[in-house]
């Protein structure tokens, strides 16, 4: 049997996307193992919830760090002292520096609320209802360092509906991120999906594809 991807959730509170990863992982036959929960804040509910299902945490605090290089610093030598492999940022909501995305490049992945390349950054759903889109979604990437530009992994839509505000959507597209997220992770750790030259090489069937798709 080959070894599971030892594998790090980065997270910054509530760490919904980090309690589906767990419980793929769960599944020993699941290509990735969750080695470690990490979170730039002392107080994010995410690190109970991981400690109680046995999973080693840790708290780098961001406030704690005289700059961003210093805090960097200290999250790649946690990652380094577990033997992580790959990254899972999950909520995680500190922006990364070059050095640090380059120490991790095909080893880093992302999910964000949208279907990327719209609406990057934050207040996502409350953007696409302003523009009134008909569907709306999120994304699991690649980090490269320009902010929420990497190369998708995988990506699931909803429709927008009629009477939708901010939670009502949010909620219909964090259900897709539970069920992207897992999918795109095992793709990574088993070496299915790889970032090759700034691209994704994909050895996925294209029914795959289209499933992740909704
Ligand atoms: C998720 O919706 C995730 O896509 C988003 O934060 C939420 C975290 O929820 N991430 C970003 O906005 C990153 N820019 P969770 O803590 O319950 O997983």
């Amino acid at each position: 049997m080959t070894a599971r991807a030892r594998t790090a959730i980065l997270i910054s509170g509530r760490g919904s996307n980090m309690t589906a990863l767990i419980a793929a992982a769960k599944d020993t036959a699941y290509p990735a193992e969750i080695a470690l929960v990490l979170s730039n804040r002392p107080d994010a509910g995410g690190l109970q919830r991981a400690a109680a299902d046995g999973i080693a945490t840790a708290v780098v605090d961001h406030k704690a760090h005289p700059d961003r290089e210093a805090f960097e610093r200290e999250v790649d030598a946690v990652l380094t002292a577990h033997r992580i492999d790959i990254v899972c940022l999950a909520g995680f909501m500190r922006i990364l520096t070059p050095w640090f995305i380059t120490r991790w490049e095909g080893r880093l992945i992302n999910i964000h609320p949208s279907l990327l390349p719209d609406y990057k950054g934050l207040h996502t759903h409350a953007r696409a209802l302003a523009d009134r889109v008909p569907r709306h979604g999120c994304t699991v990437h690649f980090v490269v360092p320009e902010l929420d530009a990497g190369p998708t992994i995988a990506q699931a839509s909803v429709p927008v509906l009629p009477g939708d505000d901010e939670a009502t959507l949010a909620a219909r597209v964090l259900e897709q991120e539970h069920r992207v997220y897992p999918a795109a992770l095992a793709d990574v750790a088993s070496g299915r999906v790889r970032l090759v030259e700034g691209q994704v090489a994909d050895d996925r069937p294209a029914e795959y594809a289209r499933f992740l798709a909704g």
